[in-house]
């Protein structure tokens, strides 16, 4: 297994995990050997299509997993402690409190019984040792900062008398109360518009220079990564195809995966009416049915005979970049003229 070497001491590694789903005598395996760290006061951005594993992985990494889920092998190792390790207890006292995450759906992570104020508060309460006055107007000040009109009526509501754009930023005020040193969010704005989304993802970055808070941030959008991530995880079919500086990754990208999903990003320094959107052609392989080599070999326009027999290795190079692709590999024999780049539409 590669090691992952970067200018910053990571906060979490997650080294070569596994979980799978089991239903009847079938093992999907959904995250399927995942590796990466998140250096301490950086951004990690995850990438890839639907059903790549990115909510699954952040999942088990909390050990959120449920039946018929199960981590099955690797570590994850936060502050020098591996998580998988550590009882249903401790585990209740890590999360929300050192790693909070906001959960693609928002309705998961918030009680129906309490009121908005009271489950903000409570971090507020557990945390810093506030009264319930308190709390509240702490509640309130977390309700401005991600842009909830009339706060002070919308503290006392429950999450059913709220929109879902409103849940969401409830459940992301909730998990910034609490200082996590490490913040997985989920798709966090996705549902938002776009200038809410600017507002939540500018605090983000400001708690983030004010207390160093590290953050893994899971989303579609290449330019959210652009804007808000240092380093990134790009995952295909349960795995990390390449991992690389955000700047390096866009500048240079080298996966023939990641080209086509660069490629896909409407650019807007070309003239629209020349502009020809590529899209990866063909579709991601079902989950139990899986191709025996690499798993882009269906769709990659530079599949050679030993893609489709042998799957490639995350192989690191001396920057600390990683990526999973025989033309890269040191370990292949193939033609070395053979030029991903080539394909590019930049
Ligand atoms: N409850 C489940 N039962 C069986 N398989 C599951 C279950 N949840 C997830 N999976 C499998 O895990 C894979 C990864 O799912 P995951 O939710 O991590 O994808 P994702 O990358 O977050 O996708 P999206 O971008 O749509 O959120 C899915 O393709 C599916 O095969
Ligand atoms: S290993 Fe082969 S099929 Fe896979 S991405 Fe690289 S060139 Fe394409
Ligand atoms: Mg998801």
């Amino acid at each position: 297994m590669t090691t992952i070497v970067n200018d910053n001491q990571p906060i979490l590694e997650v080294r070569d995990l596994r979980t799978s789903f089991f239903t009847g005598n079938v093992e999907v395996k959904a995250v399927d050997g995942v590796n990466f760290s998140v250096p301490k006061g950086k951004t990690l951005g995850i990438v890839g299509e639907s059903g790549s594993g990115k909510s699954i992985t952040s999942l088990s990494i909390l050990r959120l997993i449920q039946n018929p889920g199960k981590v099955v092998g690797g570590e994850v190792v936060f502050k020098g402690k591996n998580l998988l390790e550590k009882s249903e207890a401790q585990m209740r006292k890590i999360r929300g409190n050192e790693i909070s995450m906001i959960f693609q759906e928002p309705m998961t992570s918030l009680n129906p019984v309490y009121t908005v104020g009271q489950q903000i508060g409570e971090a507020f309460q557990i945390h810093e040792g506030l009264g319930k006055k308190k709390a509240i107007e702490r509640s309130i000040e977390m309700l401005k900062l991600v842009g909830i009109p009339s706060p002070e009526k919308r503290v006392h509501q429950y999450p059913h008398e709220l929109s879902g754009g409103m849940r969401q930023r409830v459940m992301i005020a909730m998990a910034l109360a609490c200082n996590p040193e490490l913040l997985i969010a989920d798709e966090p704005t996705t549902a938002l518009d776009v200038t809410i989304q600017a507002q939540i993802l500018e605090l983000m970055k400001d708690l983030q220079d004010r207390l160093g808070m590290s953050i893994i941030m899971i989303t579609h959008d290449l330019g959210v990564v652009a804007e808000t991530c240092d380093y990134v995880a790009v995952m295909y079919c349960g795995k990390v195809i390449e991992y690389a500086q955000v700047d390096e990754l866009f500048k240079n990208p080298r996966h023939p995966y990641t080209v086509g999903l660069l490629n896909s990003l409407p650019r807007h320094d070309i003239d629209l009416e020349d502009e020809e959107l590529s899209v990866i052609k063909g579709s991601v392989p079902s989950p139990t049915d899986l191709p025996k080599g690499c798993r882009f070999a269906p769709r990659c326009p530079h599949a050679s005979d030993i893609c489709a027999l042998r799957l490639p290795n995350l192989e690191e190079d001396e920057n600390g970049n990683q990526i999973r692709c025989w033309i890269y590999s040191e370990e292949w024999d193939g033609d070395p003229e053979v030029n991903v780049h080539a394909e590019r539409t930049t």
